[in-house]
């Protein structure tokens, strides 16, 4: 199995284009399924998940193909209704491609995704959404069989949690229903609102995304569109924790600032200067990191739970203690016994992670947990004394193009073998 080779120690200094969103090309793609003509996908990320969702488009009938990062699909031929087991397991969220196959076909057919390196990852609430809009679910042998036998209606739908995925799935089954529907508690995740200017730009008809309330007018049917992926706001985040660890200087281009609000706190507040200018974030480190007395993940606009682990590998090294707690996922500390292997002093208790930083880490060898438990094990071992070897990989590379790249570009000591 692969594995990415870091010699820790070197100041990272550069430039970086941050590469398209990961969540947001996921439902973009699916989205594509429901379009009557030709879409063009610009800024897709080389990445595995990316992959996936082409062999999951191509077996639902779509032609599709990657031209270096430009997707083109045309959805039109699109009759297939199921996902094979093997890709569902691929990558989980699949599910993401449940509405968008109901609205084309009228059906779904899907194994149960299960739990993942996250905890137990329930969809009961796009399930329950579904049968609202009119749609039956019968759950046997591991496989959720959906069918909208009258098709799919408009519906009031209130959401518990503002589930990123739930909120997706229920506006790509609205786009093509018969009627109108109207999202209480919807999930306001910039990904969300580019998938819906995608589908607007497509014939869709979506007001709301961004806010609490979304509502969604049924229209007949969607066309082929052009659309270019918004910048990847972890993915930012993630080199920007690369840089800070290392006490090194960046410039991250075809960045979106406003994306980044409460991370961007986050370097500041460890004494990072940060500088805006357009889609620019200019990052220089401090010569020794300061604590941040309490992080909380919380749903947008508050700290992404996809950053707790970037955050966590940051303050690991910060002058005093730092405590993270997460609030969106049930067990996303996993990577902390591989952080604790570079010398992190860090205690997790439940959502809970007391970390009490080090002026020195020290190289390891170690395995990625799951993709941003991943990103975190490069961060510690960037800033680590000697040679630290990452296996697993493969979790990493679902989610960055091309990381050992762009570390190189930067000036880390770091190969993939
Ligand atoms: C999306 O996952 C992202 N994935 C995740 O990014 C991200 O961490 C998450 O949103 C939160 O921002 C993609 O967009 C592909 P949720 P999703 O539904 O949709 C519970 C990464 O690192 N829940 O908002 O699965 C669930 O168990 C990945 O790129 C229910 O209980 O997230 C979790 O505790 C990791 N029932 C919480 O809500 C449901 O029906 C958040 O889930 C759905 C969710």
């Amino acid at each position: 199995m692969s594995e990415i080779v870091i010699t820790g120690g070197n100041r990272l200094c550069g430039e970086l284009s941050v590469q398209g969103a990961k969540n947001s090309v996921l439902p973009v793609l699916a989205a594509t399924v429901l379009c009557n003509g030709e879409c063009v996908i610009h800024n897709c990320p080389k990445l595995s998940d990316v992959d996936t969702s082409l062999k999951i488009l191509s077996h639902l009938g779509c032609r599709c193909k990657n031209e270096n990062g430009t997707v083109i699909t045309d959805g039109t031929s699109a009759c297939n209704y199921d996902i094979p087991d093997t890709l569902m397991r691929e990558m989980r969220s699949s599910v993401v491609f449940l509405g968008a196959m109901i609205g084309r076909t009228g059906r779904a057919v899907i194994s149960s995704p299960g739990g993942c390196e996250l905890g137990p990852r329930p969809i009961d609430l796009h399930l329950s959404s579904l049968e609202k809009m009119g749609v039956t679910v019968c759950e046997e042998h591991g496989y959720l069989n959906c069918i909208a036998e009258d098709g799919l209606k408009g519906a009031e739908i209130t959401l518990n949690f503002p589930s990123v995925g739930a909120t997706e799935n229920i506006i790509l089954a609205a786009v093509t229903a018969e009627g109108d529907t109207v999202i209480h508690g919807a999930a306001k995740e910039p990904e969300i609102s580019d998938l819906a200017d995608f589908l607007n730009r497509a014939g869709a008809r979506i007001n709301g995304c961004g806010s609490d309330t979304v509502r969604i007018q049924g229209v007949k049917s969607l066309n082929g569109t052009e659309h270019t992926i918004i910048p990847d706001r972890i993915v930012a985040a993630t080199y920007m924790a690369c840089a800070a660890i290392t006490g090194g200087e960046l410039i991250l281009k075809n960045a979106m600032p406003p994306h980044m609000a409460s991370v961007l706190w986050l370097f500041k507040e460890t004494g990072c200067r940060v500088n805006i200018s357009g889609k620019s974030i200019k990052i220089k480190a401090p010569s020794r990191l300061c604590r941040v007395p309490t992080v909380r993940s919380l749903v947008y606009p508050g700290f992404p739970t996809d950053a707790g682990p970037i955050a966590t590998a940051l303050l690991s090294k910060a002058d005093g203690t730092s405590v993270f707690v997460e609030n969106i996922f049930e067990n996303r500390f996993r990577y902390v016994d591989e952080l604790k292997r570079f010398g992190a002093k860090i205690k997790t208790e439940g959502k809970i992670a007391v970390i009490e930083g080090v002026d020195r880490l020290s190289a390891a060898d170690c395995k990625s947990t799951d993709l941003r438990g991943g990103a975190a094990i490069v961060i510690a071992a960037l800033a680590a004394v000697g040679e630290s070897r990452i296996g697993e990989i493969h979790h990493i590379e679902r989610g960055y193009d091309d990381i050992t790249g762009n570390l190189a570009a930067l000036g880390a000591q770091v190969k993939k073998e």
